[in-house]
């Protein structure tokens, strides 16, 4: 039956109609999803750190409990997401091992660190700018588990983006050494910023593939256009510059042109070189380890209650 299968499933996808967890699917297809499902589970939830990291040394109650309930919302990110990808077989346990043993990746951002309150702005409006460009296409994603993920999370994003930009208009609108702190970090986080779309699309090895099975709806340079696009007026009406002097309007495409990352650090940095990949990955390990308790009390409270109901 193998041949109506493949054919059902190429059906699906041509009409791109959504595969639900109990359809046949390719391995290989699993395995890509796992692969990026994952790759982002693991993103929402080491990517609470950076912010995490001032949490205790906000300005404010006031912006202490935003950037807590934002740090919050990324950890149910991180929920929804390793839920859609248990649907295709894997457990969470799994997956938290792939990533603590660095089998599995997460997204290059985090792997810098915030130096100012700034950076919790700037996080907001120019990192989760990126995921919101990226993600939006995502929710019409040819799997069904992770595109309907995908919407709540979009709209939270929205939230959290619009928060990061309030708060650097408020920055903005603040002293001269407040508007050195927004400028000095976008300076900082811009073209990392641009790395999260991932490798250009020439050195990009999964995309033709995730396309044609309707995984990703757009290659990472047409997002990282789109984002460009977008980001540029949003900087001209907070009043800081883009670091990036071959930044600039092309009449003839209709887009931004724009500078070259340095592909070189955005390998350094999936490889596990950057600035605080060890860091972030000793703090998910020992976050673990100490949380195995509540893991073991909350297995022996479930097989007691089981038992109960049983007896
Ligand atoms: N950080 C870390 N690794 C990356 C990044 C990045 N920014 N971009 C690409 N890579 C990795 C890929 O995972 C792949 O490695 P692998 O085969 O070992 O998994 C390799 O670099 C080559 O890249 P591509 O072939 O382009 O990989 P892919 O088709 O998966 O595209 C992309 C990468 C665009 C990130 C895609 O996986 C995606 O859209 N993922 C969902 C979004 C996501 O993960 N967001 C998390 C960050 S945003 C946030 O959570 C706030």
């Amino acid at each position: 039956a193998e041949p109506d299968l493949q054919a059902a499933f190429d059906a699906t996808i041509d009409r791109h109609d959504r595969i639900e967890p109990r359809d046949w699917m390719p391995d290989a297809y699993r395995k890509t999803l796992v692969r990026q499902i994952a790759q982002h589970a693991h993103s929402e939830i080491i990517g609470m750190q950076p912010e995490g990291n001032w949490i205790g040394r906000a300005p404010s109650l006031r912006r202490k409990a935003i950037l807590l309930a934002k740090v919050q919302d990324e950890a149910g990110h991180g929920l929804y997401l390793y839920s859609a990808c248990e649907t295709l077989g894997v457990s969470r346990a799994e997956l938290t091992e792939l990533l603590l043993s660095g089998r599995q990746k997460y997204s290059s951002i985090f792997n810098y660190p915030t130096l100012s309150y700034a950076d919790v702005g700037t996080i907001g409006w120019l990192v989760d700018g990126a995921a919101i460009c990226n993600q939006v296409p995502l929710c019409r994603t040819s799997y069904g588990p992770y595109g309907r993920a995908m919407i709540r999370i979009c709209k939270e994003e929205s939230f959290h983006q619009r928060q990061g930009y309030e708060l650097l208009m408020t920055m903005m609108r603040g002293t001269d050494e407040q508007r050195a702190m927004v400028q000095e970090s976008v300076n900082r986080f811009w073209w990392p910023v641009l790395m999260m779309f991932g490798p250009p699309d020439a050195q990009s090895p999964n995309s033709a593939q995730s396309m044609a099975w309707g995984i990703k709806r757009n290659s990472n340079d047409e997002l990282r256009q789109k984002f460009v696009d977008m980001t540029v007026p949003q900087a001209e009406a907070l009043g800081v510059t883009l670091p990036d002097p071959g930044l600039r309007w092309n009449e003839e495409r209709g887009h931004y042109d724009f500078g070259e990352p340095d592909w070189q650090e955005f390998a350094a940095v999936i490889r596990g070189d950057g600035p605080c990949n060890a860091q972030r990955l000793a703090h998910r390990r020992a976050a673990h380890e100490e949380g195995a308790w509540v893991r073991e009390a909350a297995t022996a409270f479930a097989a007691r209650e089981a038992a109960l109901r049983d007896s």
